[in-house]
């Protein structure tokens, strides 16, 4: 697995915003949407594409264009669905497809309540929406069922991970066959003994949506 920690001012001057327990939902709703947009920026680095061919008002030039089968992004709700429009900004023609997953807060346990995807992501690049990496349940899960659906290579976008998150994927990836990359706009200090992440900042699902 690679991990890649977005290391920019602007992306560390939203979060701090974000972080800021002062910080009203439509604040909080539109930071997230445009951090998404610049960790989108660095997620996207290795998205397919193909050479074209085209015709500037000057002459012939070679350009690109995204490869087929075109990328699919996949929130996950509820938070997820708060870092949607931020990505589709960058990749406007990716396919989206849907998993609902919920984690219980006693047992910290994730599972999955609703899914609308493709039956065949064969040779798909997979970029999963969720803020949170905290114990690493949720994505752990999102991403073993997106690798037995096919998908080949798959980037997780997270605002905030936590290093016991990041180590239980590891953990639950293992010699993982799929190519996976976590961009995450920082690696915070620890979980606490409710699976929150800290310093972090709250429950996303609740801040963006209440
Ligand atoms: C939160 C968060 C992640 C998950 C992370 O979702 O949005 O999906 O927990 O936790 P984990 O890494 O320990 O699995 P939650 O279950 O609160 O659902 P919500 O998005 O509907 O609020």
């Amino acid at each position: 697995m690679r991990l890649h920690v977005v290391n920019h001012p602007l992306v560390s001057h939203k979060l701090t915003v974000l972080r800021n327990q002062d910080t009203d939902s439509p604040t909080f709703r539109r930071l997230t949407d445009e951090l998404v947009t610049l960790l989108a920026y660095e997620a996207t680095r290795e998205v397919r594409v193909e050479p074209m061919d085209i015709t500037t008002p000057v002459g012939p030039t070679t350009g690109v264009h995204l490869a087929q089968p075109k990328p699919m992004v996949v929130p996950i709700l509820r938070a997820g669905l708060g870092m949607l429009d931020g990505m589709m900004r960058l990749l406007p023609t990716a396919e989206v497809g849907f998993l609902g997953m919920v984690r219980n807060e006693q047992t910290l346990a994730a599972s999955t309540y609703a899914e609308r995807l493709p039956e065949d992501l064969s040779g798909r690049q997979c970029y999963v929406l969720d803020p949170m990496l905290a114990t690493g349940g949720t994505l752990a899960a999102a991403i073993q069922f997106l690798t037995m659906r096919g998908a080949d290579d798959i980037t997780a976008i997270c605002l905030l991970a936590a290093p016991e998150g990041v180590d239980n994927l590891e953990a639950a990836l293992g010699d993982h066959a799929v190519p996976v990359t976590v961009v995450t706009a920082a690696m915070d200090e620890k979980l606490n003994d409710k699976g929150y992440i800290v310093p972090g900042l709250g429950d996303a699902g609740d801040r963006l949506y209440g």
